[in-house]
């Protein structure tokens, strides 16, 4: 059923013949409004939230965007969004238009073994929406699928509801489903200022597990503090964590980096590694870990080519763990933390629709960014 759908509205469109930063590669385009399929929905969007895939869907890299989803027309990114539902297809059971909502990104066939039993990120038709598939949330129109929603907590505005779920949900996966975290673990947090870590550094704090956060400044530090992070290690003082030299691996940058972690702990080294840095980073996380440890990673904004020493691996029984975003179950046991006020949405800035592009490029030259970034849409 589709109530009074517009023909045509405002997206923000990524097109393979301007792959790039974010500035050039978004372009704002009049598009037409997609149509609800079974089990669909369409919401108004009133705000999306900033994610780094859309940084990799601009560049094109690793995958151009008709490689992401080789049958759709165009690319509209956005995997984070809230909104009301305005049209709802066949089959759509336990949402009606009106209801106000937040999405989760992931998109599955909902029909197979994997979705009925085992686990819906092993569906072989797993995909992140506004990443891997188009009509994502930097539109005035967006379509989802129907178990993607959730309902948006009362006591947020549409920009704080729009900006924390792919992180947050991804950060839950990655310390509660994939590592199993416990009281008093101590977690290594990379970028734990940024979005992801703004929101590990939560999730420890609300367990109990204390997070030792790596920044880049002493504003990053005191913004993780503020969060309830009592550790942090400034990077700038480490420079050699990924490279062989200048001494063999692991080299003197990554033994100092451990005693500085040791020192921080009372003599500790991490029972959990957050990682999401990837190749700058993850010698030395396969390093620091204790013995029987978690290295958990799933991302690499400095380059997915990793390299590290396989002796602290497996001689020290070390596991590295891949985490890939949120079953549907995963984001409603992390909303419920939201909506307890548990975990606090970390907004930090909001851009305008018209702005959106200025805002990813933000994201990028900030290098590493604090807290979470959204768009007002309407
Ligand atoms: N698979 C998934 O489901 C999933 C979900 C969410 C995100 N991701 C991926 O995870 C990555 C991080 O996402 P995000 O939203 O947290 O990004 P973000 O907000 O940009 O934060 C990234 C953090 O990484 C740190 N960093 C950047 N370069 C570094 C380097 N060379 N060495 C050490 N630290 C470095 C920065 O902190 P400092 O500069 O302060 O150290 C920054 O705060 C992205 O690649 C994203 O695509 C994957």
């Amino acid at each position: 059923m589709s109530l009074s759908l517009p023909t045509e509205m405002q997206a923000w469109v990524v097109r393979e013949e301007r792959h790039g930063e974010p500035i050039d590669a978004m372009k704002l385009e009049t598009v037409v409004v997609p149509e609800p399929g079974v089990g669909e929905v369409i919401l108004r969007v009133k705000a999306a939230g900033i994610n780094y895939n859309h940084i990799w869907a601009c560049r094109g890299k690793p995958v151009p965007v008709s490689g992401l989803h080789p049958n759709e027309p165009l690319h509209i990114g956005g995997s984070d969004a809230s909104g009301v539902v305005i049209a709802i297809g066949d089959g759509v059971k336990y949402w009606k238009v009106g209801d106000e909502v937040i999405t989760h990104p992931n998109q599955t066939c909902g029909q197979c073994a994997a979705c009925n039993g085992f686990e819906p990120l092993s569906c072989l038709h797993q995909k992140a929406w506004g990443f891997e598939t188009s009509w994502g949330s930097f539109a005035q129109y967006a379509r989802v699928q129907a178990q993607q929603l959730l309902p948006k907590p009362k006591n947020l505005s549409w920009e704080e509801a729009a900006c924390y779920g792919l992180k947050l949900f991804t950060a839950y996966r990655m310390l509660f489903v994939s590592c199993d975290i416990k009281p008093d673990d101590r977690v290594l947090v990379w970028g734990g200022s940024g979005g992801l870590g703004s929101y590990a550094i939560q999730l420890c704090r609300a367990v109990n597990a204390i997070p030792i956060c790596v920044v880049s400044s002493a504003e990053k530090a005191a913004y993780c503090r503020s969060l309830g992070a009592e550790l942090c290690i400034d990077r700038t003082e480490f420079p050699y964590l990924s490279e062989p030299n200048p001494s063999p691996f692991p080299n003197d940058g990554m033994r100092k980096f451990r005693r500085k972690i040791r020192e921080l702990t009372g003599g500790y080294e991490p029972d959990i590694v957050f990682e999401h840095v990837g190749a700058a980073t993850f010698p030395t996380s396969v390093f620091v870990a204790r013995r029987l440890g978690k290295i958990v990673i799933c991302g690499a904004t400095s380059g997915y080519a990793l390299t590290f020493d396989a002796r602290y691996l497996w001689m020290h029984q070390k596991q590295i763990v891949g985490s890939h975003g949120c079953n549907s179950h995963d984001a409603t046991r992390a909303n419920h933390l939201i909506e307890r006020g548990v975990i606090k949405p970390t907004l930090t800035r909001t851009f305008s629709f018209q702005d959106a592009a200025i805002g990813h490029q933000q994201l990028v030259d900030d290098v590493g960014a604090q807290g979470s970034y959204a768009i007002v849409v309407d």
